[in-house]
């Protein structure tokens, strides 16, 4: 199929890659000239495992293809996805005035029967919108608008996209659950679950989704915090409540909360919707407040430990909201970072892939090439985002660099009988801290 991709960021270039990989004809356009023009060199404008073998295998195959004005590819596309953003407004909702403006250029370009199909997390009700507004555009044109949600997951988008769980898609008639069934045939015939419904309801359960998987994670937090004063250990309570198929153990681990660009603004949308549909859900917003909750926690830590923060150093390692990306938007790490800033710290950064990005958001922010140098003369190490290569660390040799052997672990990563043996004071998330035998006794 000859298909548009509106938007080039971290779900709509997954899907230009993912659909040409699946054999279709794909050109991806953005507004950001820069973006198209690195994308056209085969440069990734972001890390993402995979993504650089994708976009040459892509490109080589003549396939894919980027360009930056929509009036050049739009004629002739039989399917076109919006996956644009909507970042938050000050009021906490959704803008989707790139969502609207996408419409318009597709009306005004459309050559022949088209698909619309929205991929950005939206609104309930936002298809309606784009149905009226191409309609008044384009009256003689035929089109059909569809709810496509994605579900990847940054670090592991191309995976999470070509071997998804499922495709959600929802749509009001035969035609675009057809057309949207020959978008994705390789897929289905490899046995991945499709699920059809209405328009609002697939909007909806993309909302629902990353809300419940937010909830997850703070319900972690909140016994974290509840394990810390009982004396508990919570990687254990969230294995004994994983191992109910019912509830079961993803997304319960406790740490310094969820960040990126979705999670965080989905939420604070979804309030909104649901503050605007007359049935206010006040849950939603508790979930946000014990997030921000999770790094005041390990702010307090790091002050419990070394007192004045005046004249201390602190160490952070990883920087990104999460392993396997580049990505700093709403980083708990850079959060925790401002906390200690703003208490008079030096802060010294390490991540293997988000410096540069962590040092644009944070100029104060120092930023180290190893985590040994960030940890040279620091009072105290906090470890805020689980790389790999963190699980690898040379334990002697980061003790050997520090001032005090104190790790605070806002993702639990260490064990806490080898940071014992290895003389570190340490701190966990929501179990016992590992003090000098002095302080214990
Ligand atoms: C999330 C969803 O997982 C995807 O399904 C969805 O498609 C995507 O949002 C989106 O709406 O576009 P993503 O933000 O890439 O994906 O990352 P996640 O792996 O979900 O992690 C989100 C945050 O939660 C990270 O900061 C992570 O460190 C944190 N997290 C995750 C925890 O603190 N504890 C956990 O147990 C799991």
């Amino acid at each position: 199929m000859k298909v548009v991709v509106i938007g080039t960021g971290h779900v709509g270039l997954v899907t230009c890659v993912a659909l040409a990989h699946l054999g279709h004809q794909v050109a991806g356009t953005d507004s950001d000239g820069e973006k198209i023009a690195l994308l056209q060199n085969g440069i990734p404008p972001f890390y993402e495992p995979g993504l650089e073998e994708h976009l040459s295998e892509g490109t080589a195959s003549g396939r894919l293809s980027f360009h930056p004005e929509i009036n050049d590819v739009v004629p002739g596309a039989e399917v076109v996805i919006i996956s644009v953003g909507t970042p938050p407004r000050v009021d906490g909702e959704a803008s989707l005035f790139a969502v609207e403006r996408s419409a318009r250029e597709i009306a005004r370009h459309a050559t022949r029967p088209i698909l619309v199909a929205e991929k950005s997390t939206v609104p309930a009700g936002t298809a309606v919108r784009l149905r009226a507004i191409i309609e008044r555009e384009r009256p003689d044109l035929e089109f059909d608008v569809v709810s496509n949600p994605e579900f990847l997951r940054e670090g592991r988008a191309i995976q999470d996209t070509l071997e998804p769980d499922r495709i959600l898609v929802g749509a009001e008639t035969p035609g675009a659950f057809e057309a949207m069934r020959r978008l994705y045939a390789p897929l289905i015939a490899n046995g991945v679950p499709l699920i059809e419904t209405d328009v609002a309801t697939a909007e909806l359960a993309k909302h629902a989704c990353n809300a419940f998987l937010a909830l997850k994670i703070s319900f972690a937090n909140a016994l974290a915090r509840i394990c810390e004063r009982a004396g508990a250990d919570v990687v254990k309570v969230a294995d004994t409540m994983g191992s109910d198929p019912r509830i079961g153990r993803a997304f319960l681990d406790a740490g310094l909360g969820y960040g990126g660009f979705c999670f965080p603004k989905d939420l604070s949308a979804f309030e909104r919707l649901a503050d605007k549909l007359g049935w206010s859900w006040p849950m939603l917003t508790e979930i946000a407040r014990i997030n921000d909750d999770a790094v005041g926690a390990v702010a307090d830590k790091v002050v419990n430990a070394l007192w004045n923060l005046e004249d201390k150093r602190v160490a952070l390692l990883g920087l990104a909201f999460k392993p396997d990306t580049d990505d700093v938007r709403f980083a708990p790490a850079l959060a925790l970072a401002k906390l200690l800033l703003s208490e008079g710290a030096h802060v010294v950064g390490y991540d293997p892939k988000a410096s540069a990005n962590a040092k644009a958001e944070l100029p104060d922010l120092e930023i180290s090439l190893d985590p040994y140098e960030a940890a040279a003369g620091s009072h105290c190490v906090v470890l805020c985002t689980e790389w790999n290569e963190f699980r690898a660390l040379d334990l002697p040799r980061l003790k050997g660099a520090l001032a005090f052997p104190i790790v605070i672990d806002g993702r639990n990563l260490f064990d806490p009988e080898t940071m014992r043996a290895h003389g570190f004071t340490y701190y966990p998330t929501g179990r016992q801290p590992v003090l000098p035998d002095r302080a214990a006794t």
